[in-house]
């Protein structure tokens, strides 16, 4: 049904067929990132490798607890590699998590059974921050760069992206202690002491240039900022409290040989009233949560950047009908002009049946406009 409404745009159609001879899609992702002509859209999922996955719940059970699982490079490596093994993505993400900066920095971090993720004690005082480790926090992170190493080997050709919280997301989570409902305790303390917040946004930007410099190093083609929790500011704090670090970050690696040309996607959850600031960033990809028409987003920020996204992941769920008449609207949102990467507007949810997944890939590459 779906189709026979939009078939006059899908590849399908006579217009723009596919060619026969099987081709090399393995950049489709890159040249999308670059704005450049695709012959299909290309699609990834956040969070692809996850609990939704039985092969991923049968390793994590076999495992203490979730950060092992991060620090073993070879168990980080099989589980990248698990979504790429079941579907046809364009693009693969290193399993990791943002939040592992924070104990590399000397805050003890736990990731709870049905709790989430627990600092303790969480950041209180200026001395606890001052008191943060930046000199060597990065290389206590060089698990991740070997599991980069490992997946680069088995990849073939198919990217890697390689991520790192904002400063701003990440010390959410430090001095709330947690996953926080109103997030009152850091924009307490910011509001009391913003000395105290803008120095540990400090030393949190300046352990995560080194750690992106050497997640390219070891091989990531693309990386990716999750800011999920920017949103939560009014635009005169955000530009304060998140944009000014993600700025550094950004002007770091934009400033060295060896990262320069590496793209980079910024997540910006829910922060859709400061798109000129966004491109201003001088990145190459926005991602875009649920909430906003893909069509209008890229109205607001002109041509020159990639935009990713943005079906809500609950969707997933959704009658297989509902699903793919969704992945049609979203492709069609975007419209033909290049720069579209398909992906969720946020993380993949544990219980999301894989052959939702399954579907989902083959409907957005029926539906996707050759551009
Ligand atoms: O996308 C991928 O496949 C790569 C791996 C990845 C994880 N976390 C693995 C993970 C990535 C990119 C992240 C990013 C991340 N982590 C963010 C930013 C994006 C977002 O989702 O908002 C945030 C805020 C975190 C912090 C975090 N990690 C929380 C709040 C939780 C608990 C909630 C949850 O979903 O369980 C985690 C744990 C986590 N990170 C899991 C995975 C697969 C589940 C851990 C488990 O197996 O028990």
């Amino acid at each position: 049904m779906v189709k026979d409404t939009l078939s006059t745009t899908s590849n399908s159609s006579n217009t723009h067929p596919f060619t026969p001879v099987e081709k090399d899609t393995s950049s489709l992702f890159l040249q999308a990132l670059k704005c450049q002509p695709v012959e299909r859209t290309p699609v990834w999922l956040m969070r692809q490798a996850g609990r939704y996955m039985p092969e991923y719940r049968k390793l994590r059970s076999q495992v203490k607890d979730f950060i092992v699982l991060c620090q073993n490079p070879e168990l980080a490596c099989e589980v990248t590699m698990m979504p790429l093994r079941r579907y046809r993505l364009d693009a693969a993400i290193i399993f990791s998590d943002i939040l592992l900066i924070g104990q590399a920095m000397g805050l003890p971090l736990s990731f709870q059974e049905g709790e989430g993720p627990v600092f303790a004690p969480r950041i209180e005082s200026l001395k606890q921050v001052e008191q943060l480790e930046t000199n060597e926090a990065a290389d206590k992170l060089s698990f991740v760069s070997d599991a980069i190493k490992l997946v680069v080997k088995e990849l073939n050709n198919i990217p890697l992206i390689g991520f790192c919280g904002s400063p701003w997301t990440v010390a959410t989570y430090m001095v709330e202690g947690g996953t926080s409902k109103d997030f009152s305790k850091i924009k307490t303390l910011a509001w009391q002491q913003p000395e105290t917040v803008e120095l540990l946004l400090d030393k949190l930007s300046e352990t995560t240039i080194k750690y992106l410099k050497a997640q390219v190093k070891a091989g990531v083609k693309a990386l990716m900022i999750f800011d999920t929790w920017g949103g939560i500011l009014s635009d005169h704090a955000y530009k304060r409290f998140s944009l000014a670090a993600v700025q550094k970050i950004v002007k770091a690696l934009k400033a060295d040989e060896a990262t320069k040309s590496t793209p980079i996607i910024f997540f910006a959850k829910g922060k859709y009233t400061l798109f000129s600031d966004l491109v201003a960033l001088g990145i190459e990809g926005l991602s875009i949560d649920w909430t906003v028409d893909l069509g209008w987003v890229r109205e607001q920020v002109g041509q020159k950047i990639a935009l990713q996204g943005n079906l809500d992941p609950t969707l997933l769920m959704a009658t297989p009908d509902m699903l793919q008449q969704e992945v049609a609207r979203v492709i069609q949102s975007h419209g033909k002009q290049p720069g579209h990467i398909f992906n969720l507007g946020h993380g993949i949810l544990p219980q999301t049946p894989p052959e939702q997944v399954e579907r989902l890939i083959e409907w957005v590459e029926m539906y996707s406009l050759r551009t």
